[in-house]
């Protein structure tokens, strides 16, 4: 997978501007506040049509325009194309490939990205909501019938939350209450096999990205830290939660636990049980990284996911994706980030911010790569070494 070139319209701080990137590692580099970070979050829009950090789509435009523009030319396996993510203020995004009209669902993982933005430290920081967004996202930039089968198991949540709320503000005797009451058997029915499909589907993901992962965060931490990672099944009867569960097994427990909560949804609204409710725990030397990993511990178990995710990826579609890191020397000591750098494979498109650049010029000495300066929303100098 490679971005051949990029091209901005009223894009954040942004006015006009067209990237040609190299197939090799690109550093954009600048001081802060600069549009270094801007660049890439229209990268990852390309791939995902969203921005992590965006709350509101008209924040990504130009505070001075109505609309902007997020344009970029691709090579897979050969072939080019192109995908254009036009924003407007007042109004929905529209998405266009190869010059046709499209969704935005039809867009969705045609680039392949791994991305590190510096926030993704709340994957292992952050509530359990953060990491099942983490696996249910990567699963799902490569593996669209997960991505399907996701959707339509929240969608089953969230119908069946809303007859939770009904059933809740009607009296037992009312007439609709047995009404509603066999509309929560119906979703009942079908949770148990699109469940096991999510939770099959992160299994299969946390026993696969965590071998890569802890091969480097070792390596990044020069063999001082050993990474484990469990998922936590909210279904499951052991203490710590992390055994697999079989089909049948996983099944009988969910019915058995849909049952049993019945009467504390409908008092919550909720539904309480289920891989929505699960959670991933990362462990640094068999301690849980969210309670005793140190600042750079923890951006480093960040990264390693995300260096892990190139192989995930390469296995899936046999291909490397595009890895995108902002801010790649902050938090970390010289040792890490030489560690670091010296681990992405030249094969692998790169793109890079930072504040410093003198770093990389050390560390990549032999290798093809172009710099960036971003300056007040463009490029003011384009050099290679
Ligand atoms: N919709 C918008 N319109 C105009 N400017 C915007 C808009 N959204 C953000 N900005 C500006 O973009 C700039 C931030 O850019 P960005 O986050 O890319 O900086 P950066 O170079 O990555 O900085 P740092 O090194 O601090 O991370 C800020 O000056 C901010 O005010
Ligand atoms: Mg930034």
């Amino acid at each position: 997978m490679q971005i051949l070139c990029v091209h901005l319209l009223s894009f954040r701080n942004i006015l006009c501007l067209e990237i040609a990137l190299s197939p090799g590692i690109n550093l954009f580099y600048g001081m802060n506040g600069q549009g270094k970070t801007n660049i890439l979050e229209s990268i990852e829009i390309l791939s995902t049509t969203r921005s992590q950090r965006a709350f509101k789509e008209a924040e990504l435009v130009n505070h001075a325009a109505d609309s902007a523009l997020v344009h970029g030319s691709f090579l897979k396996n050969d072939l080019d194309f192109e995908i254009s993510v036009n924003y407007f203020k007042n109004k929905k995004k529209t998405c266009v490939k190869n010059g046709k009209n499209t969704t935005a669902d039809a867009i969705f993982g045609s680039v392949n990205i791994v991305k590190f933005f510096p926030k993704d430290v709340e994957i292992i920081c952050g509530a359990p909501a953060c990491r099942r967004r983490y696996a249910d996202m990567e699963i799902s930039l490569t593996d669209r019938h997960y991505y399907n089968n996701y959707k339509n198991y929240i969608k089953l949540i969230e119908s069946r939350n809303a007859v939770l709320k009904s059933i809740s503000e009607i009296s037992e005797h009312d007439r609709k209450y047995l009404e509603l009451l066999n509309l929560i058997e119906s979703y009942d029915e079908l949770l148990p096999d699109i469940a096991y499909k999510v939770y099959r589907g992160r299994m299969e993901f946390i026993k696969e990205i965590s071998i890569y992962a802890n091969r480097s965060h070792q390596m990044i931490s020069s063999n001082e830290e050993k990474l484990d990672m469990r998922y936590r099944c909210c279904l499951s009867e052991n203490i710590d939660k992390s055994i697999d569960l079989n089909e049948n097994l996983f099944k009988s427990r969910l019915i058995f636990l849909l049952k049993k909560n019945l009467k504390n949804d409908i008092i919550r609204r909720l539904t309480n049980i289920g891989p929505h409710k699960d959670d991933i725990e990362f462990l640094i030397n068999e301690k849980p990284a969210r309670i005793f990993g140190s600042t750079g511990q923890i951006k480093t178990l960040a990264v390693s996911l995300k260096l892990a995710q190139i192989d995930y990826v390469f296995n899936k579609i046999g291909d490397y994706p595009v890895l995108l890191i902002d801010d790649l020397t902050s938090e970390f000591d010289s040792r890490r980030l030489f560690n670091i750098i010296g681990s992405i494979s030249k094969e692998i498109q790169t793109i890079v911010t930072s504040t410093d650049h003198e770093i990389f010029k050390t560390a990549f000495s032999a290798a093809n790569i172009k710099y960036f300066q971003v300056s007040g929303g463009g490029i003011i100098k384009v050099s290679s070494g």
